[in-house]
């Protein structure tokens, strides 16, 4: 499989503390000198792209804390080549910035979300931004993104009696909500491992509260979530069952992060740095013919051959 997709985590700090994600107290302490700066990461982005990369995405952390976010985007929207420039977000800061994310070049936003109530929102995020992540979407619709996708957690006694809510809002709005399969990447989310609340049980409530799900033929270059809508809905439904699916046959893309460690998988360690080219006076040509060794080396990384269980989402971003 061609590596056509590359996600880069722009800072590993958070405004959220999430319960199956990196602890505040882990997070965010890398010293200045070790992040790479915008000019580091839009030379590394192009260099990605002159390599087969089409489309990418931002992510965190919490990408839209990262210090002058609209400038780096008007960068990277400028790599000639490149077709899609993504973000993925939780949504607290978006209000203020999807119109000028937009007008940067930013094509699509999904934004992460796990319950539309107050108190169980609070619980899962510690945070009281409902509100805010909510205006957002609204925002980021009236933003006239190419997309908008809301990203959503299931998790047993937690949030899964929402499934049905959550579905409902696809039906107004031309969103696209999806469902992921929760799957525990470290230390603090291997508590939660029994709230895994699968596809199945998802597509379940969803058909007995709102009628039949149709499925809805898969976009080019599409990713691992299978697309479908409820009757006469305005928006989607998608399901990314990284459980219950193994999509691992079909994975076009890799990971940077925001001191450009490159990891060839999800479940992978780093495996290079691209750092010490950049600050060592590689040329373009150069670049280029690096990151061509790391797509070499993907297909050697699987979810059950690499090191599964120690995924920090702060520095990896999903
Ligand atoms: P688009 O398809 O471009 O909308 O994006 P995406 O689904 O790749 O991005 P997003 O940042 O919204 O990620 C959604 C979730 O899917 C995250 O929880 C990811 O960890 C999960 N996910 C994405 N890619 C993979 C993958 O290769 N394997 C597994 N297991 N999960 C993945
Ligand atoms: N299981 C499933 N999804 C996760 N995400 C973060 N950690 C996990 C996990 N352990 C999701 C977030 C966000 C996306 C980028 O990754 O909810 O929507």
């Amino acid at each position: 499989m061609a590596v056509e997709y590359l996600r880069i985590s722009l800072t590993d700090r958070c405004n959220l503390n999430c319960v199956y994600c990196t602890p505040l107290e882990k997070q965010g302490f890398l010293p200045h000198g070790d992040l790479l700066r915008h000019e580091e990461l839009t030379r590394a982005a192009a260099a990605f792209v002159r390599a087969g990369v089409k489309k990418i995405r931002l992510t965190g952390g919490e990408p839209l804390l990262k210090k002058n976010i609209l400038e780096l985007v008007r960068l990277l929207r400028a790599i000639p080549g490149l077709q899609e420039l993504a973000l993925t977000t939780n949504g607290l800061l978006l209000g203020d910035l999807a119109g000028g994310l937009r007008a940067a070049g930013l094509d699509s936003v999904n934004i992460s979300l796990d319950s539309l109530a107050l108190a169980t929102f609070r619980e899962i995020t510690g945070s009281d931004g409902l509100d805010k992540v909510l205006d957002a979407i609204t925002k980021a619709l009236a933003a006239g993104f190419a997309g908008v996708k809301l990203n959503v957690v299931l998790m047993k006694g937690i949030n899964d009696g929402e499934a049905a809510d959550f579905a409902r809002l696809s039906v107004d709005r031309p969103l696209e909500v999806r469902f992921i399969e929760f799957f525990p990447a470290n230390e603090r989310s291997d508590r939660l491992k029994d709230a895994l609340f699968t596809t199945a049980e998802t597509v379940k409530k969803i058909e007995q509260a709102l009628g039949p799900l149709t499925q809805v033929p898969a976009a080019a270059g599409g990713g691992p979530a299978r697309v479908y809508s409820l009757a006469g809905a305005r928006g989607k439904i998608g399901f990314i069952s990284g459980r219950s699916d193994y999509f691992c046959g079909s994975c076009n893309r890799v990971r940077m992060d925001c001191t450009g460690k490159v990891y060839p998988c999800l479940f992978s360690p780093a495996t290079h740095d691209l750092r010490e080219p950049l600050r060592g006076g590689a040329d373009d040509a150069a670049l280029t013919g690096y990151i061509k060794k790391i797509f070499a080396v993907k297909a050697d990384y699987k979810k059950d051959s690499a090191s599964a269980g120690h995924i920090e989402m702060s520095s990896l971003g999903g």
